[in-house]
Parts: C-alpha cells; structure tokens; sequence
C-alpha cells in the first residue's frame, strides 16, 4: 500500500505539471486553452505555428513520464515502475491545478514507454512517425500507436506489462474521444494546420 501511495503521488504530480501551458505563456503565445482544440499538447503548440514552443512541449511531456518510471524503478523496483506510469498519465490528463482538465496524455505516454523499456519507446515512436506521415492526424496516429503497442509487447515478451499498456491505451482512447467523433465527421485538423474544428 506504501508503494502504491507514494508512487501514486509522485507520478500524478510530476505528470500534473502542465508544461504546454507554461511554456506558451513564457514564449508570450497566449493560452493554450483558447486556441485550437484548446487541448494542451504539442499538437495543438504547433497550431500557434511556433515549432521550437512545440517541441519542448513535446519534450518536456515525454520527461514527466520517463523520469516518473524511471525513479520508480531505481527507489522501489518493478511493480512501482507500473503504478508510477499509471499516476504520471492520470496527472497529465487530470491535474489539479486546472481543474482536472489537463491534456491528452501522448507525449507523456511515449515518455513512460523509453523510461520503461527504450525499445519500445523507439516501436511506438516508429508505429506514430509511419502513421502521421500516411494520415497528417496526430490523433490518429496517437490512437494507432496506443491500440497496437499492447499487441507488440505480448509478442515481445513484455507480457508482465501487458496491463500498463492496456490501462495506459485505455486512458489515451478516453481522451481522444472528441477526436474520434472529429476524424468520423472528416473535421480533424491536420498536423501543423492552424485553424482548429
Ligand atoms: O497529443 C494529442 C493529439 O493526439 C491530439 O491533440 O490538440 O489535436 O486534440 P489535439
């Protein structure tokens, strides 16, 4: 129960850093929340059509969750390592400090993949790249990577992590509803586009 209390915590608050939004207030691109999708990810960044902004947002959101399963793992061990990258995601999508509206969990979710095992890191990075390329959807292809990366981590061996990757996909399909609907109805804004649906 420890573990999981502490690592809980942990992960949830370094996932709950909303780094999109600090870093378009610093770099004076408004609030993320009244532009594009209002989404607080490194998609919606680049709506702006400030690309270094939307790579540190990127970046910023991959380092929550490796360093949130990465520190659990060193202090705690293995099962620690599973409740951390849960938290991380959970504070990332959910964070207090905006009410509980926070992002859609991508970048933060490719984080816990190199923090976990770094090879996976790389296929999920692989299965995002082949399909935003093909699609110009990053929500598409944020919806591709989480529904296949349990699938090649069973067929890999990773089957102790099998529940990760299931709970973490879960969490991704959730957040990308509104999405979904936009992708049926052919309004979803491509990778770059500014003009948001
Ligand atoms: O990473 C989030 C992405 O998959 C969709 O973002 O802003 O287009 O809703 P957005």
């Amino acid at each position: 129960l420890d573990i999981i209390a502490i690592w809980g915590a942990i992960g949830y608050l370094l996932g709950s850093i909303p780094s999109g939004v600090i870093l378009a207030r610093l770099m004076n691109l408004g609030d993320l929340r009244q532009i594009g999708s209002g989404n607080i990810g490194a998609t919606n960044v680049l709506r702006t059509g400030n690309k270094t902004a939307a790579a540190l947002t990127l970046i910023a959101d991959a380092a929550k969750g490796a360093a949130a399963v990465l520190l659990a793992r060193h202090f705690s061990g293995e099962s620690a390592l599973q409740i951390a990258g849960i938290a991380v995601l959970l504070g990332h999508c959910y964070p207090v400090w905006l009410r509980f509206k926070g992002g859609k969990g991508v970048a933060t979710y490719f984080g816990v993949f190199f923090g976990f095992a770094w090879p996976l890191g790389i296929v999920a990075s692989v299965i995002w790249l082949t399909t935003a390329a093909i699609s110009r959807y990053s929500s598409a292809a944020a919806l591709i990577t989480a529904g296949w990366l349990p699938v090649v981590m069973f067929f890999l061996g990773f089957r102790g992590y099998f529940f990760l990757a299931v709970v973490l996909g879960v969490l991704i399909y959730v957040r990308h509803l509104g999405n979904i609907e936009r992708l049926k109805a052919g309004t979803e804004t491509k990778i770059g586009e500014k003009v948001s649906s």
